[in-house]
């Protein structure tokens, strides 16, 4: 990095519906390269369409996001910053009618009426996780992060009172956690050596108790 100065993932909700970016969007973050960050994060990126969190959301869950994907990395590397990408799955805090259906979580939800994973949905999610690593390499990025924190997929896994399940992704705290060195181990194996790969993690409000939906605002 050129320097420390590093801009956090902000979401922008600027991308086409189909999760292919703007040109808008590629103005916003090229931007921020322009301006002399030594590292520039996207917004969070979902890697499967049930995971998609807000209207507007960059997506990375497709082969057909890579050109897009290609040319934002390009932009940004050209000002002499690093191009990460944040990697996400809302689960249970994707809004209804934004995925057609019930949103999904680690184990059945009453107040968001998502549905619990079933264990090869699980293995999926790890896939998806892993493909959108490869995909963000594919289009030139240096690394990506995993986005553990603010009460999405990932943290709603890490959660002793969300997480439910009785098989090797719940229970103790490593098995809460097993989603995640699956993901990681994945990404290690599949991924050029050097490329660098981040997680995001709440050590706090969000890290046991998630907030009450009408809270759930206030927070990205
Ligand atoms: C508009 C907006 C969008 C955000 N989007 C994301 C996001 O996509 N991923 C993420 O991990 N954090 C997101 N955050 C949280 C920021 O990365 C950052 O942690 C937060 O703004 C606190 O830092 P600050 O005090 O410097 O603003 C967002 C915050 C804001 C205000």
């Amino acid at each position: 990095m050129k320097n420390r100065f590093m801009l956090a993932p902000l979401t922008n909700t600027q991308s086409h519906e189909d999760g292919v970016l703007s040109d808008e969007e590629f103005r916003w973050l090229t931007m921020r390269a322009r301006g002399g960050f030594g590292l520039t994060m996207t917004c969070a990126a979902h890697v499967q369409a049930i995971g998609k969190g807000f209207p507007g959301q960059l997506g990375i869950w497709s082969d057909d996001h890579i050109e897009g994907l290609s040319r934002l990395a390009a932009g940004i590397k050209s000002h002499g910053s690093l191009a990460i990408v944040q990697l996400h799955h809302a689960g249970m805090r994707s809004p209804k009618e934004l995925v057609g259906g019930a949103p999904v979580a680690p184990s059945d939800h009453h107040e968001s009426g998502a549905r619990g994973l079933s264990h090869g949905e699980v293995k999926q999610v790890v896939e998806a996780f892993i493909a959108a690593a490869e995909r963000a390499e594919k289009a030139g990025f240096d690394g990506v992060e995993l986005h553990g924190a603010h009460g999405y997929l990932l943290c709603q896994f890490f959660s002793a009172e969300v997480n439910r399940r009785d098989d090797e992704y719940g229970g103790s705290l490593a098995n809460r956690y097993q989603i995640l060195f699956e993901i990681i181990s994945g990404v290690r194996l599949r991924c050029r050596e050097d490329f660098m790969l981040g997680v995001r993690l709440s050590p706090e409000r969000f890290a046991s108790v998630l907030p009450k939906p009408s809270r759930w605002r206030n927070g990205l």
